[in-house]
C-alpha cells in the first residue's frame, strides 16, 4: 500500500499495483476532486464517495455500492459525451468497464429520483433545494406511466436505493468509503465476470 492524494487533501491508502482498470477508475475519481456538485457543499468526489458509503451501510452488494460511486461519473470530461444527458454518458461509460447491472443503475439515477418525487412524499421533503431545481430540467415528477415503466426494470429496487443513497451523499462530514475500498470494489466486481 501507498499514500495517495485523496479527498480533501487527505492522504489515503491504495494499492502499490493496480490494474488498468483500477487505475482507470481512479483517475476519474480523481477528476472528480476538484469539480463542484451544482451548488451543493460537497465536491463531486466527495458525493461519490458518500453515496458509496451509505449504500454499503444498507448492506448493499458490491456493485450496488460501486454504481454508487459512479453515479455521476457521467458529469467528468472523461466520460462525457457531447449532448448526452449525464446518466447515459455515465451508464455508457460503465457498460464498458462493469457491466448490464452497474451500467443500468447508473443510468436509472435520474429516472428513480422522478419516481421517487412522484410516488414517496417524504423523499420530495429530503431534496436539497438544488436537487428541487435540477429536477425541473430533468423532466419533474414521473407520471403514472413512467412509474410503471420504470418498475418493469430488472433492477428497480435496487436503482431507488441508489437514489435515496444520492440525496443523502451531500453532507461535507459524511462518512465515505475510502479510495482503497473503491480499487477492492473496482477488483471484485470485474473479477467476478467480464462485461455483460
Ligand atoms: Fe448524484
Amino acid at each position: 500500500m501507498v499514500a495517495a492524494r485523496g479527498p480533501v487533501g487527505q492522504a489515503h491508502e491504495v494499492p502499490e499495483r493496480c490494474s488498468a482498470l483500477q487505475d482507470e477508475v481512479l483517475a476519474v475519481l480523481a477528476s472528480m476532486e476538484g469539480l463542484a456538485y451544482l451548488g451543493e457543499p460537497v465536491s463531486q468526489l466527495i458525493h461519490a464517495l458518500e453515496a458509496g458509503a451509505a449504500l454499503r451501510t444498507t448492506g448493499a452488494d458490491d456493485e450496488l455500492v460501486l454504481a454508487g460511486v459512479l453515479h455521476d461519473v457521467g458529469r467528468t470530461l472523461a466520460a462525457r459525451r457531447p449532448g448526452q444527458p449525464h446518466e447515459v454518458a455515465g451508464a455508457r461509460w460503465c457498460a464498458e468497464r462493469f457491466g448490464e447491472r452497474v451500467a443500468y443503475l447508473v443510468g436509472a439515477h435520474v429516472a428513480a429520483k422522478r419516481v421517487l418525487v412522484a410516488t414517496d412524499p417524504g423523499y420530495s421533503a429530503l431534496l436539497s433545494p438544488t436537487s428541487v431545481a435540477t429536477l425541473e430540467a430533468q423532466g419533474g415528477p414521473a407520471d403514472q406511466d413512467e412509474v410503471a415503466a420504470f418498475s418493469t426494470g430488472r433492477w428497480p429496487d435496487d436503482a431507488l436505493a441508489l437514489r435515496r443513497a444520492d440525496e443523502a451523499a451531500k453532507d461535507p462530514d459524511g462518512r465515505r468509503l475510502s479510495l482503497a475500498e473503491v480499487v477492492e470494489l473496482v477488483e471484485r466486481v470485474a473479477g467476478a465476470g467480464t462485461p455483460r
